[in-house]
């Protein structure tokens, strides 16, 4: 099948006192329509910079230089214009972050955050934009959504909050959804609540969806197939099953090692 997107040495500079500083150092992978993929490595190896470069996000105040290509669905987004951009960002590719507050604005009702995407992105009048951010919100598990959708951020708990964030993100049905580390400022029941909920979208909604991650446990049972980042590279890549079986790479078995109580099914205990 054609990738949905395919990077080809994809590289990401920074400058540190005036020295150019490489982060992301050629890297090339491919994800299909409709595919789960995960990206795994330690704090500090390139994950986010990696997932804000599919979305040309560059972080504020840091000038970034890419380089190498990425291609979407026929476009090649290092090349668009930052106004072609802005219709794929959201609407066709969608990311949803760490934490959940920091993304959302604090002095606005979840539902208005919502309704904005879609007024804007698809075009819907207000009032069509509210039926349908009430429909995302039940979609994410959100009960009584329509009360809910007048609430704002911080009458949510953490969880309740990145579930709006998912209803956010996928509320003008990307092709392609970025997850990048979206439990990792979670307890740990929840986070399973929200990985589920994860692959539950994706599969409803037919998406693609790149799950990053430091934590190799959380892949397990997520994806079909992995990336393992290591400074800058992708050390390894291969069926998840077949990783936990029997890692190539070292680094890929110190990470596995960091673990708890790992099966041998390669699920998590
Ligand atoms: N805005 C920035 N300015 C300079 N260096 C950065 C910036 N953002 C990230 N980096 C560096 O890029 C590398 C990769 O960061 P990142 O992609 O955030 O790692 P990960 O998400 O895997 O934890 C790190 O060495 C980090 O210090
Ligand atoms: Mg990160």
């Amino acid at each position: 099948m054609e990738p949905l997107l395919q990077v080809r040495g994809l590289t990401a500079e920074f400058r540190r006192d005036g020295v150019p500083s490489r982060v992301v150092k050629g890297i090339s992978f491919d994800v299909a329509p409709g595919e789960a993929v995960g990206f795994v490595g330690e704090s500090g190896c390139g994950k986010s910079v990696t997932a804000r470069a599919v979305m040309r996000l560059a972080p504020e105040g840091s000038p970034v230089s890419w380089g190498g290509s990425i291609r979407f669905a026929g476009h090649d987004l290092l090349a668009l214009d930052e106004r072609a951009m802005r219709d794929i960002r959201g609407r066709r590719i969608a990311m949803v972050f760490q934490d959940p507050m920091a993304s959302l604005n604090p002095v606005m009702s979840v539902g208005a955050q919502i309704d904005d995407m879609l007024v804007r992105h698809l075009g819907l009048s207000r009032r069509a934009a509210r039926a349908r951010t009430v429909e995302l919100l039940g979609l994410v598990g959100i009960r009584e959504p329509a009360a809910r959708a007048d609430d704002y951020p911080h009458q949510f708990s953490g969880g309740m909050r990145q579930r709006v964030l998912i209803a956010i993100a996928v509320s003008c049905q990307p092709d392609l959804l970025i997850a990048d580390e979206p439990t990792t400022a979670l307890d740990v029941t929840v986070q399973a609540q929200i990985l589920r909920l994860l692959l539950r979208l994706r599969r409803e909604l037919g998406m693609a969806l790149m799950l990053i991650t430091h934590d190799f446990g959380v892949i397990a049972g997520m994806v079909e197939r992995v990336y393992v980042m290591h400074d800058g590279e992708i050390v390894e890549t291969g069926a998840v099953d077949a990783l936990f079986a029997s890692p190539g790479h070292s680094y890929t078995r110190s990470l596995l090692a960091a673990v708890p109580r790992l099966e041998t099914t390669g699920r998590r205990a």
